[in-house]
């Protein structure tokens, strides 16, 4: 199995599956280029995990430079990407727009990638793209586990849009609440997120808003300050990926979420849910 740029993921991953680890040395050039070297070459049947996180398209050269290594040895090459980028642009929003997860398909193929297996990948439709085999696993499940822990105050989970409804549902039903979901706007062209509900009987109840990314942390933000306008108790954010790029985490917890929870897909700070036994339980 190959470590990727996940080290502490892939580590468990190995452990459990009881599957050799082989180590990457990125070295990245003045010009931008990356170059990974494998500590040695795989048998017949090989793991990548890496996320594609950002840098994205630099993770993206990288994972696919390391699986084209990989099938010079192995008969199989299993890509587990926790974090698939790109998964957005699934579809030509407006005309002119390119539905880069075709081209990923392309790529992943053209270096001879066997299986993807993916955690939340935002589209399922994106998944849909993909000319062979694979799985789209749920953090879910571990998410709530954590949450399970927490002492709440009559809760509720909360989706910041109607596209995340049935993930807040999955989420509600497996810890044992309720749930909503908000209306959200978002201008296709700007990017800045409104959103449209008016009012919500939400007071005193401590609230878990769930989504699958947080990127600017526009829509968390969006919602809480909605949330906190209709006098709820404590916000929470249970999310699986958790990129908050640039000062998104201090611009959150300013707009008054108490804590971010996420998963393990993307190495940082707020990432303390562990997902290896649900990968593993994926590959085996
Ligand atoms: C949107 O449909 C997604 O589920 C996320 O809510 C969104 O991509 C998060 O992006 P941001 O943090 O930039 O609002």
């Amino acid at each position: 199995m190959i470590e990727g740029n996940v080290p502490e993921l892939a580590k468990k991953i190995a452990e459990k599956l009881n599957a050799k680890l082989i180590k990457t040395q990125t070295r990245i050039f003045p010009d931008g280029e990356s170059k990974v070297t494998l500590s040695e070459n795989p048998g017949k049947y090989c793991i990548v995990v890496y996320s594609t996180f950002p840098p994205v398209d630099s993770n993206l050269i990288k994972v696919l430079a390391v699986i084209s290594k990989a099938k010079e040895h192995a008969q199989e090459v299993t890509a587990i990407i926790p974090y698939m980028g790109y998964a957005r642009q699934d579809r030509e929003f407006l005309p002119g727009e390119i539905v880069t997860m075709k081209v990923l398909n392309r790529l992943f193929r053209g270096v001879g990638t066997s299986k993807i297996i993916v955690v939340d990948i935002h589209s399922k439709i994106g998944l849909k793209q993909f000319a062979m085999k694979t799985e789209n696993i749920s953090a879910i499940p571990d998410l709530v586990k954590y949450f399970q822990k927490i002492k709440l105050k009559n809760p509720l989970v909360v989706s910041p849009d109607k596209g995340g409804e049935q993930r807040a549902k999955m989420f509600a039903s497996s810890f044992g609440s309720d749930y909503i979901a908000l209306t959200k706007n978002r201008d296709r062209k700007t990017g800045k997120v409104k959103i449209m509900t008016s009012k919500l009987a939400v007071q005193d109840r401590d609230l878990i808003l769930v989504d699958d990314m947080i990127s600017t942390g526009g829509s968390i933000i969006k919602a809480t300050e909605f949330l906190k306008k209709q006098k709820c108790r404590r916000v929470f954010v249970a999310c699986t990926h958790a990129l908050l790029m640039n000062d998104a985490e201090v611009r959150i917890k300013k707009a008054g979420v108490t804590k971010i929870v996420s998963a393990n897909t993307i190495p940082g700070k707020t990432s303390i849910v562990d997902i290896s036994d649900t990968i593993v339980d994926a590959i085996k």
